[in-house]
């Protein structure tokens, strides 16, 4: 196992009705602006319970963030922030309302020229102003990390960065108020927290048992629960599952010690970028390729995986790792969730075309060995 050191500063609350709990976990002197969406939480009684919670407090508001966040919009926010001299930001909603919150906190303690700088320089982020976050969806983690994943429109960026200052001080689970998600956002969830998994397990072996184990458990539970909370949305209990389970997959835990892959996501962004697909509607695109063309340097991996997670019993090992990809990619299926860009009407020959002219001019290298650049993004993408 490699070196590490694990430090997850986000307390969760979880269960029925713990929005209640709010008060008690932002300090009173503070001055609140609360983020949202669309108006999902307005339609579901979530705002209602934020603001019955935070009765008497300062609180201020700021909506309309849609999905895949975007720094023009964000920027607003940012100078509303420094105007009210706001002391707390509270993220009400899925992992881009946590996410352009996050991007808020930094940018409002930024003393750089640019803030954009933090995502297309890496540019030090050396505080933030603090947040928490009540979760409306199960998909992203980024109620209990601290990363956060931005756009511009005006270049069709999409950029990641990642602060130990951006961590949500916590993090309100109520699974009953994501009952009223769509299908198709719950679907998303299902794959983004599994493609998570994997981009942190199937790389190569290290002999980090535990880590391995509770991937494995992860994805497990992602295949029993999944089509559970789909075909029956209101039940309590499978629900639940999917949102621990999602949190769990990227808050770090199972990550530590261990190679870490993340090519899949990052392929993935620029398909987002250029042609408008929800975040885990690419990676279920991508993931199935990249294990196939990569097949030979994360074969340990790939067939501890299939025989682990799918119980393939092939005495061929060639056989059952593929056998372990196909069954990825009909679970993906199974849930309404295409697998190729044609479901979009995107061709892969001008998708890889696109995206790899991108990684070359950024001289992207990406996968546990840090080797995944334009060529091999391109010959991915083809197989799309
Ligand atoms: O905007 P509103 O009206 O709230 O509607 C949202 C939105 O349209 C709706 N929704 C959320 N909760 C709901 C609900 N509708 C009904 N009932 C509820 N309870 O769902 C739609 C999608 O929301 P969004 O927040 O965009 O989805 P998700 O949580 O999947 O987040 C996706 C974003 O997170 C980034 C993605 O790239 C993408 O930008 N990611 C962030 C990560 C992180 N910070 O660690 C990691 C991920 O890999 C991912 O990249
Ligand atoms: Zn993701």
């Amino acid at each position: 196992m490699n070196n590490f050191e694990y430090h997850n500063p986000t307390r969760i609350v979880f269960g029925r009705g713990v929005i209640e709990r709010l008060s008690g976990l932002i300090p009173a002197e503070k001055k609140v602006l609360m983020t949202y969406g669309g108006g999902s939480i307005k339609r579901n009684g979530v705002y209602d319970q934020v603001m019955k919670a935070l009765a008497g407090r300062q609180v201020l508001e700021f909506g309309q963030i849609p999905p895949n966040p975007h720094y023009e919009h964000l920027m607003e926010a940012v100078k509303l922030v420094k105007r009210e001299q706001v002391g707390f930001l509270l993220a009400v909603g899925g992992g881009s309302v946590a996410d352009g919150t996050k991007f808020i906190a930094a940018a409002a303690r930024y003393e750089g020229a640019d803030p954009w700088d933090i995502l297309a320089k890496g540019a030090e982020v050396a505080s933030a102003v603090p947040m928490g976050v009540v979760l409306t969806l199960p998909a992203t983690g980024a109620e209990s990390n601290g990363g956060a994943v931005i756009s511009r429109h005006s270049t069709q960026e999409k950029l990641v960065f990642s602060s130990d200052h951006c961590f949500p001080r916590f993090a309100i689970l109520d699974p009953e108020v994501t009952f009223s998600l769509p299908d198709k956002q719950v679907r998303n969830g299902i794959v983004d927290a599994y493609v998570h998994v994997m981009e942190q397990y199937a790389t190569y072996p290290v002999n980090a048992a535990l880590q391995d184990r509770q991937a494995e458990g992860i994805l497990l539970a992602l295949i029993e629960e999944g089509p559970k909370t789909l075909r029956n949305p209101k039940d309590y209990d499978s629900r639940a599952n999917l949102v621990w389970c999602a949190t769990q997959a990227l808050n770090g835990l199972i990550g530590v010690g261990v190679p870490q892959d993340w090519a899949t996501h990052y392929i993935g962004h620029e398909l987002t970028a250029f042609y408008g697909l929800d975040h885990a509607e690419t990676l279920a695109i991508v993931l199935p390729a990249l294990l196939r063309n990569q097949k030979a340097r994360k074969r340990a991996k790939l067939l501890q995986y299939a025989r682990r997670v799918w119980g393939v019993t092939d005495a061929d090992e060639d056989a059952a790792i593929e056998r372990g990809i196909a069954c990825t990619a009909e679970f993906f299926e199974s849930l309404g969730m295409p697998t190729k860009l044609a479901a979009y009407g995107v061709s892969p020959e001008e998708a890889a075309k696109r995206v790899s002219e991108r990684f070359a001019q950024r001289g992207t290298k990406l996968g546990e060995y840090g080797d995944i650049g334009a060529e091999q993004a391109a010959q991915i993408l083809r197989t799309c």
